[in-house]
């Protein structure tokens, strides 16, 4: 069957119309399209399952709004209200076979109400059906998702909070770089996964549109109330172009798009985490680590590994999703009915990775120790001593130059450096700076006090990005809540509007 010969009469005739709703020709017509060899292949049945309570839905909003237009009898409604009720407290395990979800529901209904159950179907289409339902339940998942991210965040920022004075190394190109803080790092993390959330809500706004009453493509002759279904249904408002509303699918990929940026997250957080556990930073709680078969002492990070692999699952999703879309014509073609599974498996991958990789990193044990003597291996303190003597006057270049040829020695110290002034300034370095400055400057822990600037590793300056970092936390939180809220307040007032009838 194709939705574009649904309700017109057009090429075929469905005995409706001309004869009155009396007989289950509609039926006999379908069965001669999916009795065949490629039943199988046509069907979306199965994975349909998470659409199922989101097609409920949609057909409850839209019988209601069908009631309301006088489209349909409220007796018709009641009965097929009632028949809905039913089938969703049978379960999606229970439905009759069918191409999809969308067509097993209208024949269970059918089939406890009689031909009066075909009305649910009038001036819609399974295309802007489907649309509804896929938007309606990945709001959910969105929803979900950010949640889990929001969670995420504030482990990080507790963890940091704890962490604010534990000098760690920091490096560029995987070399030894300058003397930073844990609890800096773990803020690095806290503060993409705030743009990946900032991402996900934005997707979820677009997403929050309501294509139904765009039937197949062209809209329909009938007086449908489109705000109110979206309104039933808790949509911010309408796709309002019919064949737009229908092909429209940019929704997944900004959403795919936001799930594979939060997964390249997670796998920097993974990938950081693996190579301190590798140093010996950083030891994993057990409930985070797997040992081997064989060699009987080992403690491998295998869930930051997963965390890594997960990525690669929604990277290729998105990927996955584009190819599919890419050259797509107007309006719905079935092309269309691969396109979710790949928003949902990287939606439910990277989500479960958010929980997975910080919970990792936020039970894991630092060895401060460690931790401290590595800070200041491969004379990470250059930079400072560098700022320190530019801030005496000298040229940072020429500082660089003096600070690069005292690296060359065994020992970069104090003693070293004078040398390497002498060579390049020509005069004693005490002559710009006292010795106890440069002592300090050499020391990881000062070093890392003196970078103060806002958003640096200083105790002083974590601690206030900390504040700021719960703010937006709070927001996100609150931005969340409110669609929540916005969602279930639509349910219970559609709830409402179906006790009317039955
Ligand atoms: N199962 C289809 C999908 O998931 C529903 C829409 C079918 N529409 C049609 N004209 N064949 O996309």
């Amino acid at each position: 069957m194709t939705d574009d010969d649904q309700n017109t009469g057009g090429e075929h005739d469905t005995g409706y119309g001309r004869t009155g709703p009396a007989s289950g020709e509609s039926v006999v017509r379908r069965e001669r399209f999916t009795g065949g060899p490629a039943r199988e292949f046509l069907s979306s049945l199965s994975a349909d399952e998470r659409i199922f309570a989101a097609d409920l839905a949609v057909d409850r909003a839209h019988v209601v709004m069908l009631t309301e237009q006088d489209i349909v009898g409220d007796e018709d409604a009641a009965t097929i209200l009632a028949a809905l009720a039913d089938i969703e407290a049978a379960g999606h395990g229970a439905l009759p076979a069918g191409e999809d979800v969308h067509e097993a529901i209208e024949t269970a209904v059918v089939e406890r109400v009689g031909p009066a159950g075909g009305r649910m179907h009038t001036a819609r289409s399974r295309n802007d059906e489907v649309a509804a339902c896929i938007r309606y339940r990945l709001r959910e998942d969105l929803l979900a998702a950010l949640e889990t991210v929001v969670e995420a965040r504030e482990r990080l920022l507790a963890s940091a909070s704890e962490e604010v004075e534990t000098v760690m190394p920091g490096y560029t190109h995987l070399q030894p770089a300058q003397p930073t803080t844990v609890a800096h790092w773990l803020c690095s993390y806290e503060g993409a996964l705030a743009r990946d959330a900032g991402r996900l809500l934005d997707a979820y706004d677009r997403v929050n549109r309501s294509p139904l009453g765009a039937a197949a493509f062209a809209g329909t002759p009938f007086d449908v109330d489109r705000e109110q279904t979206a309104a039933l249904l808790g949509f911010d408002g309408l796709v309002e172009n019919a064949t737009d509303a229908v092909s429209a699918r940019d929704f997944l990929v900004e959403t795919s798009a936001g799930v594979a940026g939060l997964g390249l997250t997670l796998s920097g957080l993974a990938e950081d985490s693996v190579l301190f556990a590798h140093r010996g930073y950083l030891d994993l709680a057990d409930a985070y680590a797997s040992t081997s078969s064989i060699m009987p002492q080992k403690k491998n990070p295998d869930t930051l590994e997963l965390v890594r692999g997960r990525t690669g699952d929604a990277v290729a999703g998105l990927s996955g999703l584009l190819t599919t879309l890419k050259g797509l014509p107007r309006a719905y073609n079935r092309d269309l009915q691969r396109a979710g599974r790949h928003a949902w498996e990287a939606i439910d991958s990277v989500t479960a990775s958010a929980e997975v990789a910080v919970g990792a990193v936020t039970t894991a044990d630092w060895d401060e120790g460690a931790l401290a003597s590595a800070a200041g291996e491969g004379f990470t303190t250059a930079t400072g001593v560098a700022d320190l003597l530019a801030r005496s006057g000298v040229p940072f270049r020429t500082a660089h130059e003096v600070v690069a040829l005292a690296g060359e020695a065994d020992q970069p110290d104090a003693a070293a450096l004078e040398a390497a002034a002498r060579e390049v300034l020509g005069e004693s370095l005490w002559s710009h700076v006292d010795r106890a400055a440069v002592e300090r400057a050499l020391d990881p822990e000062q070093s890392v006090a003196s970078r103060d600037s806002r958003g640096g590793p200083a105790p002083d300056a974590v601690a206030a990005h900390l504040d700021r970092a719960r703010d937006g936390l709070a927001g996100d939180r609150a931005a969340i809540d409110e669609r929540r809220e916005t969602l279930s307040t639509a349910a219970r007032r559609l709830d409402r509007e179906v006790s009317r009838y039955v």
